[in-house]
């Protein structure tokens, strides 16, 4: 009898407790995938989730990405944890080295413990047996080689090491944004080997046909931005400062939406380098510059959505005063929007905007020009004006990134 007793327990507990546990894995396994964004880029629109097959652009060809859900033959469920952990970390698959687009480059700070909650989640989603296209004949075996020489190059793996002189959410935020969120692989430069370069972390990098800004907190609070508009911008697609044009807005809505409120902060805190609140700049808008053709062409264009003095319109139209589009030194987004028009953004049912239309018919040159240097004298601090041989140089430019757009 007295050997029933703990065996009757282990049988009434230890069983659920394990399911519990490894419920709980899986669960923060499906929360850092989230940070992650692997969602992203292995789903085509309207696809099976993870079934992979969205195609990236590379100097060798079109790549594209794999089916990673857990069908045995289509999928990653046969992958070992030592298998997995190879492709995310050193950025080779059973199948040979990978292509960069997939960010181990980024990844391999992931610790060991998340490593294996991503794990647990991934062997557990729905499987998928769409079929990955012949990679042999996509993406010769030569060139796997020599992405082995470039890994050799540019990549020695390391997980995340805290700073102890920074605080416990400056870690917490620099570990999140520069391991799963892989922000660095949009907004860092890259060098001649296409490598990311790290003595530019954030400063900026063109991405498909938009321009991922400078992120360094030095320039975040130059341009004005407080504690409130970043939590506001990353979690929810729209703060004071507006919202995003181009391949952010795909990183907000499947990524930095989901992040928790601690995670939130924390990233804010990383972001600003500060544990302080930071209270930000007041929004931009100068009444002097309410004259001439570009004061009359944004009367006549846009002041019917973004408001008389750049206030814009709640769930309608984001406000152009102290805009962060307006006013980065770059205006490539700016261009982008006002030319080409910008999709519709759904965040959630308390942030929605529709379509902005796009201009690229109705101006000239020359009234582009007018145009962009009163947005830029009227809702920015920014000093810069364009002469209209600039303007033309630029527009072209962009008219040519325009094949890289991504949506
Ligand atoms: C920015 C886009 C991007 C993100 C984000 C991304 N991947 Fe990938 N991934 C790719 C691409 C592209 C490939 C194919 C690379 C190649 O064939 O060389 C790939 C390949 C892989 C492979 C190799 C599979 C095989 O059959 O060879 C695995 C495993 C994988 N990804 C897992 C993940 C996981 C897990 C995440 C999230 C933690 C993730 N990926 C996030 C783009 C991405
Ligand atoms: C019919 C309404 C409408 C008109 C007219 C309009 N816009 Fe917009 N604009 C929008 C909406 C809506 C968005 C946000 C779109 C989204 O997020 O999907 C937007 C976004 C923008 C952005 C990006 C702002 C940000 O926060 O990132 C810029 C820049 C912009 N518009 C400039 C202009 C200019 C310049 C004109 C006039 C030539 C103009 N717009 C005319 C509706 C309009
Ligand atoms: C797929 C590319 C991509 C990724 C990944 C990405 N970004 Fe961005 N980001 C952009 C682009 C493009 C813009 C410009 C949007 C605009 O002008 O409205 C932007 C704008 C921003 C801005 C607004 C800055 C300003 O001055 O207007 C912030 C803040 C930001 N990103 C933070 C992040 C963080 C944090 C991450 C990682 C979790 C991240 N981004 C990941 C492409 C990306």
């Amino acid at each position: 009898m007295q050997k029933l007793v703990p065996l009757a327990m282990m049988f009434a507990v230890s069983p659920l407790a394990m399911a519990d546990a490894e419920n709980d894995l899986v669960q923060q396994g499906k929360y850092l995938s989230e940070l992650a964004d692997c969602v992203a880029c292995h789903t085509t629109d309207g696809g099976e989730p993870y079934a992979g097959g969205l195609s990236f652009k590379t100097p060798f060809g079109t790549i594209y990405s794999t089916n990673i859900t857990s069908d045995k033959k289509e999928g990653m469920g046969h992958y070992s944890f030592e298998e997995f952990e190879k492709a995310l970390r050193h950025g080779v698959a059973p199948k040979g080295n990978l292509y960069p687009a997939m960010p181990y480059t980024s990844f391999d700070k992931i610790t060991q413990d998340d490593m294996r909650a991503l794990y647990a989640y991934f062997m557990s989603t729905t499987p998928s047996s769409q079929p990955n296209p012949d990679n042999d004949v996509m993406f010769p075996a030569n060139i796997r080689m020599g992405l082995k020489a470039w890994n050799l190059l540019n990549h020695s793996p390391q997980e995340y090491v805290a700073d102890s002189s920074k605080s416990e959410d400056w870690n917490r935020g620099n570990y999140i944004l520069n391991s799963f969120g892989h922000c660095a692989e949009c907004h860092t430069p890259r060098d001649i080997t296409f490598a990311m370069d790290q003595e530019q972390h954030y400063q900026g990098a063109m991405i498909g046909n938009t321009w991922a800004p400078d992120i360094t907190p030095e320039t975040l609070v130059d341009q004005g931005w407080s504690s409130e508009d970043i939590k506001d911008l990353i979690g929810t697609g729209y703060s004071r400062k507006g919202t995003v044009v181009g391949e952010m807005y795909t990183a907000i809505y499947h990524s930095l939406s989901k992040f928790d409120e601690k995670d939130l902060n924390a990233a804010t805190v990383y972001l600003l380098d500060s544990d302080e609140n930071v209270e930000g700049k007041p929004l931009t808008f100068n009444a002097e510059a309410n004259e001439g053709e570009g004061y009359n062409l944004y009367m006549g264009y846009c002041a019917s959505c973004h408001g008389v003095e750049g206030e814009g319109k709640t769930n309608f139209a984001p406000g152009l005063a102290g805009n962060g589009t307006l006013a980065h030194d770059n205006s490539v987004n700016l261009m982008v929007a006002t030319l080409y028009g910008i999709k519709p953004q759904h965040y959630s049912t308390l942030v929605s905007f529709d379509a902005m239309p796009g201009y690229d018919k109705d101006l000239s040159d020359s009234e582009l020009t007018e145009l962009v240097n009163y947005l830029k004298a009227a809702f920015t601090p920014s000093s810069i004006r364009f002469t209209e041989a600039e303007m033309s140089e630029l527009r072209k430019e962009v008219e040519e990134n325009q094949e890289n757009a991504a949506h």
